[in-house]
Order: structure tokens, then C-alpha cells, then sequence
């Protein structure tokens, strides 16, 4: 019958799917992992823990389905963070990812020697501290003993490739995020690579989303159950392969996923920049194709480290009754009005891309009083990350994107009172669709063009995926939130001196 499988090298774990032609899924698997921050700002975690979660995630998969029906197997993963290995293929430290903020002198070292505007034009995004160009060079700068062994620098999902296929190999999406990817023409930018210092053999061959890159040897066959010779494909980095999972193919439909981070996705039929490099330009899974997002550090996250940090009681509510304890949250804000009686709340918990490149970025309550309960708290976390997903969106329309729906995805989406603030503030319909199972489910589609099931990309997305409902904005309600939108983007600029201060004191 032909199933394809989807692996998804995550940050909080390795996800794995099974789905068959008609993108039924038939198996899925979550193993978790921790990460480590040994430093503030830095945030790792070890290639170990990924290879035992994809083996154990795969292995459960071969354990449910027919392990000969599968056709092939499509990879995604976190993107930006880099595994360092030497030539006997070592890991040569914990690999730094999306999320560190160390490599703020790296940044500020390239964008020095290159420009910023020429830096957007050869590359068409900014230096920024998650990206893998800088990680490279704080190895250099601050751990020469490592970066004199350094042989293959590759991100999360392909290091899994290489366990799995022996093969070094990325795919366009994924290196587009590493700074030296040359987005508009699809290849690495080794003039840009000779001028930073860094040897382009250190980067593996780059391919579009849905080419093979290897098989799956023996050795993994032996590991997993599944047997050898499954070609692999390149798949993509964890924001593009969700985008196809949602089926954002063409122009006019967004995703808006909330996830840990939260992201504003839209597709690009050709390239296009922000000349201010607040969104990012990348090549997408679809050959040929490029797509624009907004990335925000923390926006499921500024909720579960709410819930973690002040709603002990939620949680132990939610445990006694079965419950997801966001119900309790959510519901407890669905009762305070719009703009959280003057409580404004900044999401920037792990410092900010879009709309401010600002590692030192933190997060805040601004206007509390003794009238505000958690409940204030709860509405302004919502609302502040609706803000922040609304900054993306403003950008993008500023470039010409056209907004006709956005597709909301990740854990965020379940919450109706959060898809209405979002419909709201972002003035666009807030459509769920019939999957929500994440990078990894289009990864799995990226497998199935690959193995013949469907002709293209665009072909597979619109045989699989479908609309269950839709939030559509109240401009009533819109127009209340402009006001304390003003106040949020306000809020920030006050700030941001005093975040670089706090900063320094840090240190
Ligand atoms: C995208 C980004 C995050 C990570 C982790 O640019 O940094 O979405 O890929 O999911």
C-alpha cells in the first residue's frame, strides 16, 4: 500500500510519524530529551540524545506498521544549531542550537565585515545569534581545540541523516538558515565563506526537499527494524516541512505555528527581503520555491513557562480532573476584557528575532496593579504573543505578501480563545485544518513525492489536506486591540536600553 515515515528532530524531543498515501496517520512516536543551558544565554543539547530518540522513535514505528510497505523516509528537525564533528565523525561538543544567544560579538564581527545591507543581499537575511555562521565562529574564538579538529559542521536532522544513511547531506531550507546559504540561487555561498574564514567543505551538499540523499544502511536496518536500502530524503528544516504539513503552497495562506517559538510563515513564488532583515528569507521544501517568516523565541513558551512559574495549582487541578491545565488558564483570561485592563505583557523570555534582533531582549509585566489578578496575567500573555505574531504579519504585508487565511498549528492553536485574539489582532481568518501533526507529517509528504505516491509537492498538499473550521476576525474587537498594540510596540523601545543594561550587570 506504501507508507512513508516523518522524523522530526525537535528540541524538546524526537517526533516520528507513519502516514500513507492518503495521509491517514497510521503510527506516531514521541521521544523527549532535556536541554541544557550550563551558561545564561546559552542553550544546548547533546547529538546523543537525538540518535537514541530517532532510533527509539523509529523502532516503535517499525513495531506497529508493516516495516516493508515503507517507501521512504523524509527528515526535519529544529533548524540553525550546529553538531561539530571530527574526522573519525565525534561529536566534538554540545551542540549549540536555534535558541543560544552567545554569539553576539560573533554577529556583530560579521556584520562589521561584511555590511548588513550586502550581508541580506549575498545571503538575504541578517547575521543573527541563532544561526549557524556565528556558532562557527565563537568555536573559533572561544574553543580553538575544537575547531582545530573540526571536519563536518551539520544541523540536528542531518546529523540523524548521517546515523541513519552514513551520508553527509542537507536540504535548501535548512541551509538557508545557517547565514551562508545563497537563498535567491539555492547553493552554499563559498565566496562568503572564504571571506569569513570558515572552508565550504565543511558544509554537507545541500538538495531540494524531496530528492534522495542515501539509504538507510544496515547498520540503522539492524537498530530500527526497518529493513535497509528505505531511500532517505533531504526533507526540510522543521518551519518549512510544517509549512507543507499545512499545505502553504501557494500564495495568500500563512501558517501561524505556536509552538515553543512562534512563527508567521508565508509562501514566496521568488525571493524577497526585508531590507531591515526582521523576517527571514528562506528557500522552501517546495523545489524552486522561497518563503518569508517571522520567528518569535518564545510564544507557546511564554505560556508553559506562565503555567510552570505561577499556576502550580492549575496544574495540579488539571492532573486531578484529566485536564490540559491551559484549559483553566485560558479559560480564567476568556473573562478579563481586551487589553487586560492595562496590563501589557513582552514575550521576549529568550531574547527576540522578529521584529527586534535583539539577543538581550527579556521579557516583562509593564502596568501592574493591585487591581490585576494571575487572571490579567494570563490575557496579557496571550495577547502580548498575539502582538508579537501581529508585528510579523505587519512586515510581511509591508513586503507585498498578500494575508487571504492563516493556519494556525502547534500546541497555541487548540486554545479557541487564542485563535480569536490572534484572528483579531492580525485581521485574517484563523483557519484549523485536518492535521496538526507538525514538520514531521510534511517531512512524511516530502518522503511521498520522493517515492512516486503523489507527483508534487503542491499535488500531495492538496489530496491530503482540508479546512475543519474557521475564526474570522471581529473588527470591533480589532479595534480595540490597536491601542494596547501601540502601547506593546511602546513598551519594548522604553525598554531595550535597560535590557542591554541588565544584561552587562550579568555578565
Ligand atoms: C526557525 C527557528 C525555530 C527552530 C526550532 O528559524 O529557529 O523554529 O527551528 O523549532
Amino acid at each position: 500500500m506504501g507508507i512513508v515515515l516523518g522524523l522530526d528532530v525537535g528540541t524538546s524531543g524526537t517526533k516520528a510519524v507513519a502516514i500513507d498515501a492518503g495521509g491517514r496517520l497510521l503510527a506516531s512516536a514521541l521521544v523527549e530529551y532535556p536541554l541544557h543551558s550550563p551558561k545564561p544565554n546559552w542553550a544546548e543539547q547533546d547529538p546523543a540524545d537525538w540518535k537514541r530518540a530517532a532510533i527509539e522513535a523509529l523502532t516503535k514505528l517499525a513495531s506497529e506498521i508493516d516495516p516493508a510497505e515503507v517507501k521512504g523516509i523524509g527528515l526535519t528537525g529544529q533548524m540553525h544549531g550546529s553538531v561539530f564533528l571530527d574526522k573519525n565523525n565525534d561529536v566534538l561538543r554540545p551542540a549549540l542550537l536555534w535558541c543560544d544567544q552567545r554569539t553576539a560579538a560573533q554577529c556583530d564581527a560579521i556584520t562589521e565585515k561584511v555590511g548588513e545591507a550586502r550581508l541580506i543581499e549575498m545571503v538575504s537575511n541578517p547575521a543573527l545569534t541563532g544561526f549557524t555562521a556565528p556558532k562557527i565562529l565563537w568555536l573559533r574564538d572561544e574553543e580553538p581545540q575544537h575547531y582545530e579538529k573540526l571536519h563536518k559542521v551539520l544541523l540536528p536532522k542531518d546529523y540523524i541523516r548521517w546515523v541513519l544513511t552514513g551520508e553527509y547531506a542537507t536540504d535548501v531550507a535548512d541551509a538557508s538558515g545557517t547565514l551562508l546559504f545563497d537563498v535567491k540561487n539555492r547553493c552554499w555561498h563559498e565566496g562568503l565563506m572564504r571571506e569569513l574564514g570558515i572552508d565550504p567543505d565543511l558544509m554537507p551538499r545541500a538538495y531540494e526537499g524531496p530528492e534522495v540523499t542515501g539509504t538507510l544502511s544496515a547498520e540503522a536496518a539492524a537498530v530500527t527494524g526497518l529493513p535497509a536500502g528505505i531511500p532517505v530524503v533531504a526533507g526540510g528544516g522543521d518551519q518549512a516541512a510544517g509549512g507543507i504539513g499545512c499545505g502553504i503552497v501557494r500564495p495568500g495562506i500563512i501558517s501561524s505555528s505556536m509552538g515553543t517559538s512562534g512563527v508567521v510563515f508565508a509562501f514566496a513564488d521568488q525571493v524577497s527581503t526585508d531590507p531591515e532583515g526582521r523576517v527571514h528569507t528562506f528557500c522552501h521544501s517546495v523545489p524552486g520555491k522561497w518563503h518569508v517568516m517571522g520567528v518569535m523565541l518564545s510564544a507557546g513558551g511564554a505560556l508553559q513557562w506562565f503555567r510552570n512559574a505561577l499556576c502550580a495549582e492549575e496544574v495540579a487541578r488539571g492532573k486531578q480532573a484529566g485536564r490540559d491545565p491551559y484549559e483553566y488558564i485560558t479559560a480564567s483570561a476568556a473573562e478579563i476584557p481586551i487589553g487586560a485592563e492595562g496590563l501589557t505583557f513582552l514575550p521576549y523570555l529568550t531574547g527576540e528575532r522578529t521584529p527586534h534582533k535583539d539577543p538581550y531582549a527579556k521579557g516583562a509585566f509593564i502596568g501592574l496593579s493591585l487591581r490585576h489578578t494571575k487572571a490579567h496575567m494570563a490575557r496579557a500573555v496571550l495577547e502580548g504573543v498575539a502582538f508579537g505574531m501581529r508585528d510579523s504579519l505587519e512586515i510581511m504585508r509591508g513586503m507585498g505578501v498578500a494575508v487571504s487565511e492563516i493556519r494556525a498549528s502547534g500546541g497555541g492553536a487548540r486554545s479557541a480563545l487564542w485563535r480569536e485574539i490572534l484572528a483579531d489582532t492580525g485581521r485574517a481568518p484563523m483557519v484549523r485544518i485536518n492535521v496538526d501533526e507538525g514538520p514531521a507529517y510534511g517531512a512524511a509528504i516530502l518522503a511521498s513525492v520522493a517515492a512516486g505516491l503523489h507527483g508534487t509537492v503542491e499535488g500531495a498538499c492538496d489530496a491530503i489536506i482540508a479546512e475543519v473550521d474557521r475564526t474570522t476576525p471581529d473588527e470591533a474587537r480589532a479595534a480595540q486591540y490597536d491601542p494596547w498594540f501601540a502601547e506593546y510596540q511602546a513598551a519594548y523601545t522604553a525598554l531595550a536600553p535597560a535590557f542591554k543594561r541588565s544584561a552587562a550587570l550579568l555578565q
